[in-house]
């Protein structure tokens, strides 16, 4: 692409953590909070992948894969869809053997972080103790002289979670996160399942260029012609630019978490391209 041809777009959050210091709860929160008024209530539809409109009106996507399991295999696929990862601490824990290895992942593939200290409703909550755990292992927050930024907050209450999410937004600044719209799309595979009624469902973040209804499109060993595509509230949507979560319906199988989706010119070609790999 050429350089005016970019344009800003949406940073992909992926969030991570030890079992149970709440990065679902946070990520319940942040979705029921942040959603755009008019928009909710809406039934949540199976996916991996969400945006939201955060109180200052920028658009951030999250990526719902909490298992940093699923961040490395989508890695190891050579998807590179994650721009920042928070990882969150229950602060009335300890950074542990999982909080460990969800920031030696992150910083594997160069992502910046932001630490959230959460639960710091609980009486029991020591962020400080959590902060000291971290320098320990030299991810020393802002506040103390570091580099991170960190963020007390609550899942149960909401406290901090704004503020987390502008933390988020200042590390997004610095990334100068840029792709062009106008072109055909790339993106890559969140999940894919077969629905009974509805075929195989493919949720897949755009990640360059527009995808359209009636595009062809290439994902692993599979083809199609996109029939539908609905947001995570299950709303239509006849096109998705960079850095949209959306499930794709028209696929002919259910690729792997982390393949690339690309939009082909002819079907020819997608047939052909995903009958050799089939053969592979
Ligand atoms: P796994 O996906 O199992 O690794 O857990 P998780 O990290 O997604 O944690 P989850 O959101 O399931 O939260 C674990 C428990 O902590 C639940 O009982 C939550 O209700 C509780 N919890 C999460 N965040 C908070 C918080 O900020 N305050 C309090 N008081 N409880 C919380
Ligand atoms: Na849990
Ligand atoms: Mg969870």
């Amino acid at each position: 692409d050429n350089e005016e041809d970019l344009q800003p777009r949406a940073p992909i959050v992926t969030i991570m953590g030890h079992v149970d210091h709440g990065k679902t709860s946070l990520l319940d929160y942040i979705r029921n909070a942040s959603v755009a008024k008019g928009e909710a209530g809406g039934i949540t539809q199976h996916i991996g992948a969400y945006d939201v409109m955060t109180k200052s009106g920028k658009r951030v996507t999250f990526l719902d894969t909490p298992g940093h399991e699923a961040f490395t295999a989508m890695r190891a696929r050579g998807a590179k869809i994650t721009d920042i990862a928070i990882i969150v601490v229950a602060a009335d824990d300890s950074v542990m053997p999982q909080t460990k290895e969800a920031i030696n992942h992150a910083q594997a593939a160069g992502v910046p972080i932001v630490i959230a200290l959460n639960k710091i409703d609980k009486p029991g909550a020591n962020p400080d103790k959590v902060r000291e755990e971290l320098s320990a292992i030299n991810v020393l927050v802002e506040e103390w002289g570091g580099k991170y930024q960190s963020q007390e907050v609550s899942a149960k209450t909401g406290l901090g979670i704004e503020d987390l999410l502008e933390k988020v937004l200042l590390e997004a600044e610095l990334l100068d996160l840029k792709a062009n719209p106008d072109r055909s799309a790339v993106g890559a595979v969140i999940e894919a399942s077969l629905d009974k009624g509805r075929g195989y469902v493919t949720t897949i973040l755009v990640q360059t260029g527009t995808m359209q209804v009636g595009d062809i499109v290439l994902a692993g060993p599979h083809f199609g012609r996109v029939k539908a595509m609905t947001d995570h509230r299950g709303k239509k949507m006849k096109k998705a630019g960079p850095a949209t979560p959306v499930q794709v319906l028209g696929l002919t199988g259910a690729p792997q978490a982390g393949d690339k989706i690309q939009v082909m010119e002819t079907e020819r070609e997608a047939r052909e391209l995903a009958t050799q790999r089939q053969q592979l």
